[in-house]
């Protein structure tokens, strides 16, 4: 064979630079404008170059053929100064390589190349969306493999409204503000923070568990789900801050009728029902709560560190109320298996005490902000209006979610006296 039958053929030159210095890119590049048997003449003086160009034409399915079977090689324009031709390389059948039988990870429509499907398959693994995934590898299974089990379309814009909302909670408060509260409205506002902080606690690890069974393909549900876990994580320390800003060592009661409530929420292995019982029904009734404190926060610590919380809170409900009427569309069974998860919710709590006292109690004096009975009336009419409008606020969101106003009601009734 001369060089006279090849085509269609080109010649590279290295120069000096060997194969286990990054040689083989440039072999790559030059051969990907080939097609199938096409030649490369590789021309280079690195020591050593036509050993390693041959094992590496071998691990990659490529021909080689020396230029003594070639014959001259005057036809590609070389001039005795160049560096002396090593071998041809004839691109193989597999010069795809691992592209050899590999998939898109995503939708195969080519105008939205890369799109969220339905169900990703568990050999997609943790690929990239839109990536090109390798034959073979382990499977990956994420118990939560189903857009309807996860998504929402408001998902992506949450992300990022997220992402731009993070807030520092060193540099946000203002923690040396000066105030001087009666001793007991102290201990009120250390007792809310208490139940905030457990409250808190709870809203963290929900999320955190299912984070890590969301297959990632649903990239933006698992980044808005590890940030919603952070956001629970500066709320857990903003209240701590507050909890302990006058009295470091002494917090308030944790009860067993909140600890109960919260186990509820714990244990729930269903992602659509815990997104509804947490985000929709809880968050959104702590919303109310956070906007109550921050209204009548004896001091301004405690307003800023509810404000701020409640920014947070509402992104939350955002994502559960998403994610609920995604589902709901698809599915419009889906509300008699959320009416029917808040009353199995309140049958397991029902023989136990809900907020406690000392809760509601730390409310009163909180709002009222003074010890004096006119002072405490005022309070007491306050934490009751708070519930009036918790209740408003779930009834309508469940009407959103398609419930008739009397269901509405009757569910919101249901849930937990807890709050969360
Ligand atoms: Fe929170
Ligand atoms: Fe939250």
């Amino acid at each position: 064979m001369t060089e006279t039958g090849i085509s269609p053929s080109r010649v590279i030159d290295i120069k000096s630079l060997g194969l286990e210095r990054g040689a083989h890119l440039l072999i790559k590049r030059a051969l990907s404008d080939l097609p199938v048997g096409g030649k490369l003449g590789v021309r280079g003086d690195a020591p050593d170059l036509a050993v390693h160009l041959s094992g590496w034409c071998r691990s990659h399915g490529h021909e080689l053929i020396w230029p003594e079977a070639v014959g001259p090689v005057r036809a590609d324009g070389s001039t005795p100064g160049e560096s002396p031709l090593v071998a041809w390389v004839v691109r193989g059948p597999a010069a795809n390589g691992r592209r050899h039988g590999a998939e898109t990870a995503g939708g195969t429509d080519p105008r939205r190349p890369g799109a969220v499907v339905e169900r990703p398959p568990a050999r997609w693994g943790l690929a990239a969306r839109g990536s090109t995934v390798e034959a073979g590898g382990p499977e990956f299974h994420f118990r939560l493999d189903s857009k309807t089990e996860v998504w929402a379309d408001s998902v992506p814009r949450l992300y990022l409204q997220a992402a731009a909302a993070q807030w520092n909670p060193a540099a946000a408060v203002e923690w040396d503000a000066p105030f001087d509260l009666p001793p007991e409205v102290e201990s009120a506002v250390v007792q809310v923070m208490t139940y905030l902080i457990e409250n808190e606690t709870a809203a963290l690890l929900v999320p955190a568990k299912f984070l890590a069974q969301v297959h990632p393909h649903f990239r933006e549900v698992m980044q808005l789900l590890a940030i919603q876990v952070a956001d629970e994580a500066r709320h857990v320390e903003v209240f701590t801050r507050r909890a302990t800003l006058r009295r470091p060592e002494e917090l308030g009661l944790s009860t067993v009728g909140g600890r109960q409530s919260l186990k509820t929420l714990l244990d729930e292995p269903d992602f659509t029902l815990a997104s509804f019982l947490l985000s929709v029904l809880g968050e959104g009734t702590f919303l109310n709560l956070l906007w109550f404190l921050e209204r009548h926060a004896p001091d301004p610590v405690t307003r800023q560190v509810a404000r701020l919380a409640a920014q947070d809170e509402a992104r939350h409900v955002a994502f559960g109320m998403g994610h609920l009427q995604y589902t709901i569309a698809l599915d419009p069974g889906t509300r008699s298996r959320l009416a029917a998860a808040v009353g199995r919710r309140h049958d397991a709590l029902e023989q136990t005490a809900g907020l406690n006292e000392e809760v509601f109690d730390a409310l009163v004096i909180l709002a009222a902000g003074r010890w004096e009975p006119e002072a405490i009336a005022g309070g007491f009419e306050k934490v009751q209006a708070l519930r009036r409008e918790m209740e408003i606020d779930r009834s309508y969101r469940l009407v959103k979610l398609g419930f008739t106003p009397d269901e509405a009601l009757s569910l919101s009734a249901l849930h937990t006296r807890n709050f969360m």
